[in-house]
């Protein structure tokens, strides 16, 4: 039975895996260790394996111990330990849902029902780093990998619509705060059924800039606005969640030549599921029945919508998904450009298939 090391697992990823471990019984076939980057000595958590504390999770005697490590901890833990344990001779398996390690050329980035084929040879060739994709790469894939495995994807432009969770907890509660800021702001005109929209309105605008209205997370208003700008910038007027759409998404699936991918990423008011409106460029005319098979046959998460409004609404939205594993894509249309251009519509949980779900997978797959 290996024996796992968990890190940042009280955090939001962390918290998410936890759970689907526990669901899945997956701490029933691992000797699992909680370590800590603060309190070590207090009690772990009992996954079922019985009483054990916490041990120090930049303690790399403690670590090297360890068959496999998980970590969920952030870019910053896995800059200063990962190196050091491996330096220290460590020849164990690192999964780690931050970026830091992704395009390191010994890392490999796991979405098993997209790239298990990359997986299984990384494996064989005794490849030890495994890293869970950016959020959206891993959802958009998850939704229209079909299309890449068919070789159907010239290239991809995907405007993404992305929840709160991507931006962290404290920002998910920001998101709340200037919700009820808004709607406090305007509480007694609301109860009046009479009250003039355009007085309402006016209100509301107002209090985004209001001294209390807090934006100390996003930097500006989200909740009744949007912002256009996700991460730091990178070159040519991309911005670095722009640039991983491309570089992570030929990672993950090997593509040579790689596929351009581009949009815009936007963070709007959704709690914990991200949307992304895409527009494919064919490699031939392929009719829209034959794609939603190829799309419906990839895998067993992907729910592909009818496109219509009330499939649309039903089953295309982040509150009809947020909390599962079901992946919908819909909106599903040739567009006005030309036969080979494609739109789609896909939503997914980012917490789930976006971070947590596919290391859990991949602590499966070790255990062959
Ligand atoms: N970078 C993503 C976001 C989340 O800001 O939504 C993590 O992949």
């Amino acid at each position: 039975m290996m024996t796992v090391g968990f890190i940042g697992w009280r955090g939001m990823v962390g918290s998410v895996l936890m759970e689907r471990m526990r669901a899945e019984n997956d701490f029933e076939h691992i000797n699992p260790v909680f370590f800590t980057t603060s309190q070590a000595g207090q009690a772990a958590p009992n996954v079922g394996k019985g009483e054990s504390v916490l041990l120090d999770a930049f303690n790399v005697d403690e670590l090297s111990r360890m068959d496999a490590i998980v970590t969920c901890q952030g870019g910053d833990y896995t800059t200063e330990v990962h190196g050091k344990l491996r330096d220290s001779g460590w020849n164990g398996y690192w999964i780690d849902a931050a970026s830091t390690l992704r395009m390191a050329e010994q890392a490999v980035i796991v979405l098993d029902p997209v790239n298990s084929p990359v997986i299984e040879k990384a494996l064989a060739d005794g490849k030890k780093d495994f890293i869970g994709g950016n959020c959206t790469v891993s959802l958009m894939l998850m939704a229209i990998g079909g299309l890449f495995k068919a070789g159907l994807v010239e290239w991809v432009s995907s405007m993404t619509y992305q929840a709160a969770s991507g931006a962290g907890a404290q920002n998910m509660r920001e998101l709340l705060c200037q919700m009820g800021s808004l709607n406090g702001c305007v509480a007694n005109e609301l109860a009046t059924p009479s009250s003039a929209i355009l007085e309402i309105d006016r209100k509301v605008t107002a209090q985004f800039s209001a001294e209390d209205f807090p934006t100390e997370r996003f930097g500006a208003p989200l909740a009744g606005s949007l912002i256009p700008w996700i991460d730091k910038a990178v070159d040519d007027g991309q911005t670095k969640e722009e640039w991983k759409g491309c570089v992570e998404t030929n990672k993950i699936l090997k593509n040579d030549p790689a596929v351009p991918i581009d949009g815009i990423c936007v963070r709007i008011g959704a709690m914990r599921s991200h949307s992304q409106a895409l527009t494919i460029k064919l490699t031939k005319d392929v009719a829209v029945e034959e794609i939603m098979d190829i799309l419906r046959n990839d895998n067993e998460w992907v729910d592909v919508v009818d496109n219509n409004k009330e499939d649309s609404l039903a089953r295309l939205t982040p509150a009809a998904i947020s909390g599962t594993l079901t992946v919908p894509v819909g909106r599903i249309r040739k567009m006005k450009m030309g036969p080979e251009y494609l739109s789609a519509f896909t939503v997914g949980d980012q917490l789930l298939w976006g971070a947590a779900e596919p290391l859990r997978r991949m602590l499966r797959i070790l255990q062959g």
